[in-house]
């Protein structure tokens, strides 16, 4: 038999490396007790003081997922080479750095050993730990976070810009950026559900205000008086238009019954329900039937967490999260 080609053997090497496997839950049970405690109290605390900080937490952990995998990368800063904080999608937008650089630091400070200078809990699980607990403090659903992540001591910009979705696409771009990633369609529109919380500047949906008809009159109407065609970049709007500011940022499935009546904000998410596309089907479903969008939800966050993480001996356990080691 001929022996396997170098491109084969380096294929088997990234499949392998792609499929590097987490632990359970109770991986720091005894290197860290507290370790899911203390993240937790750390994101009740930002909420309570900025309930608007639960989604940004949530965006953090995707940005990061999707650019070299759930390595906490997203989190070194612009002293880093290739920072991926210029990235198109997230310079001027991704907020949340100092709540997590806060909880690490709460819980290194409760986890290392004295006289020990490694640290113990990596930055990209606080990232996946936080994310989760935003969901629930939120009244969304819960799942369980597997742990073993290990951060990068890199970062990739132009990564950054290919693989993170821009607000401008449509359903087939949007279905093969999430197929890239082993995400179904399902996935994909489960997913697009995290926009049932936070919000989003004016220059990420303008076009969508002056030159799209699937928009709800009213509601374009209301949101041009904030969102000129000219100025106003970063004025801000919920990326789910809710009928009081009493259920802002509440995790649920109105996004979808949003979509149903053209109240989608930005043109990747109005693109899921647009008559013709195959998602119309997932967002009825998800629209009439909230326990059906919870359990993809959460299913979906469970896949996105476990992209390809470093493991075992791979990459390091930053001290802080900004800078490698
Ligand atoms: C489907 C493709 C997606 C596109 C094109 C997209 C695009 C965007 C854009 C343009 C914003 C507003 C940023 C700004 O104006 O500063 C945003 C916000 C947000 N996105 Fe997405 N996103 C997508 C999927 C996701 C996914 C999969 C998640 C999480 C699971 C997510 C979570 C969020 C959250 C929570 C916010 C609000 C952030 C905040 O208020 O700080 N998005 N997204």
């Amino acid at each position: 038999m001929a022996s396997p080609s170098l491109s084969v053997v380096l294929l088997l090497c990234l499949a392998a490396a792609a499929s590097a496997v987490l632990s359970p839950p109770t991986f720091y049970n005894t290197s860290c007790t507290q370790a899911l405690a203390i993240i937790k109290t750390g994101v009740a605390a930002a909420i309570a003081t900025d309930r608007s900080m639960g989604a940004s937490l949530l965006r953090l952990h995707f940005h990061d997922c999707f650019v070299q995998g759930c390595d906490a990368s997203v989190l070194l800063d612009a002293t880093v080479p290739n920072s991926e904080r210029s990235a198109l999608g997230n310079a001027g937008s991704l907020r949340g750095f100092d709540v997590i650089e806060k909880i690490k630091a709460d819980v290194e400070a409760a986890c290392k050993k004295k006289g020990n200078s490694r640290a113990v809990v990596s930055c990209a699980d606080i990232l996946a730990v936080a994310a989760r607990d935003s969901v629930v403090a939120l009244g969304g659903p819960a799942w369980d976070v597997q742990l073993g992540r290990r951060d990068s001591d890199t970062a990739n910009v132009a990564l950054a810009n290919q693989d993170l979705p821009p607000p401008f696409m449509d359903v087939a771009g949007l279905i093969k950026s999430f197929g890239d990633k082993g995400f179904t369609m399902t996935d994909m529109v489960a997913l697009s559900g995290a926009h049932t919380i936070g919000r989003a500047q004016c220059k990420n949906f303008r076009s969508r205000l002056y030159g799209e008809d699937n928009i709800d009159s009213d509601y374009a109407t209301k949101l041009r008086a904030n969102c000129p065609q000219t100025s106003g970049d970063g004025n801000l709007a919920q990326l789910d238009d809710t009928p009081t500011t009493m259920t802002a940022d509440n995790f649920d499935n109105s996004y979808f019954v949003n979509l149903q009546l053209k109240k989608g904000l930005l043109h990747s998410d109005q693109v899921l329900f647009n008559g013709t596309g195959g998602t119309n089907n997932t967002v009825n479903n998800f629209a009439s039937n909230p326990p059906a969008f919870s359990s993809a939800f959460a299913s979906a966050m469970v896949t996105m967490g476990n992209l390809s993480p470093l493991t075992g001996s791979q990459g390091q356990i930053r001290r802080i999260c900004s800078k490698p080691n």
